[in-house]
């Protein structure tokens, strides 16, 4: 299998690696790095679970070939905490009772924190569009559309 070389920028942190050419983002992010907080739900870029910022946008890590990512930057759900402080996206999940099994939610922080970094005024339709693409099995959507909002900068 072609071996490619890549450098890339995980949550702050500069990487060099050599990677196959038919090696996933979301595997990468997995096992190479040990970041397992981006979850692994349907592989095919339906359910969200593996959303992580490619440059700043959403996007499902299960359908990104790692070569694409050469020169870029990723963003993780373990990136999202500076210094022990949760990002407040962080807080009003927990504050709304928005995390239930959890599963979703790596995916569905990103998702959020890619349309207020964009929007910071983000409204509930806007919210309910940039999640679209993220599925919950638990919580019927309701309090994640609240932390959401309460996130943003009415
Ligand atoms: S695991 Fe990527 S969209 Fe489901
Ligand atoms: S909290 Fe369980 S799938 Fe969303």
């Amino acid at each position: 299998m072609k071996k490619f070389t890549i450098k890339t920028i995980v949550n702050n942190r500069k990487y060099e690696f050599s990677v196959s050419q038919n090696q996933t983002l979301l595997h990468f992010l997995r096992e190479e790095l040990g970041l397992t907080g981006t979850k692994c739900g349907c592989e095919i870029g339906e359910c969200g679970a593996c959303t992580v910022l490619l440059n700043g946008e959403a996007v499902n890590s299960c359908l990104v070939l790692v070569p694409q990512i050469d020169g870029k930057e990723i963003v993780t759900v373990e990136g999202l905490s500076i210094n022990g402080k949760l990002h407040p996206l962080q807080e009003t999940f927990m504050n709304h009772d928005a995390v239930h099994c959890g599963f979703c939610t790596p995916g569905m922080l990103m998702s959020a924190k890619a349309l207020l970094d964009k929007n910071p005024k983000a409204g509930e339709k806007e919210i309910r569009t940039a999640i679209s693409g993220n599925l919950c099995r638990c919580t019927g959507y309701v309090q994640i559309v609240e932390a959401i909002n309460d996130a943003s900068e009415k």
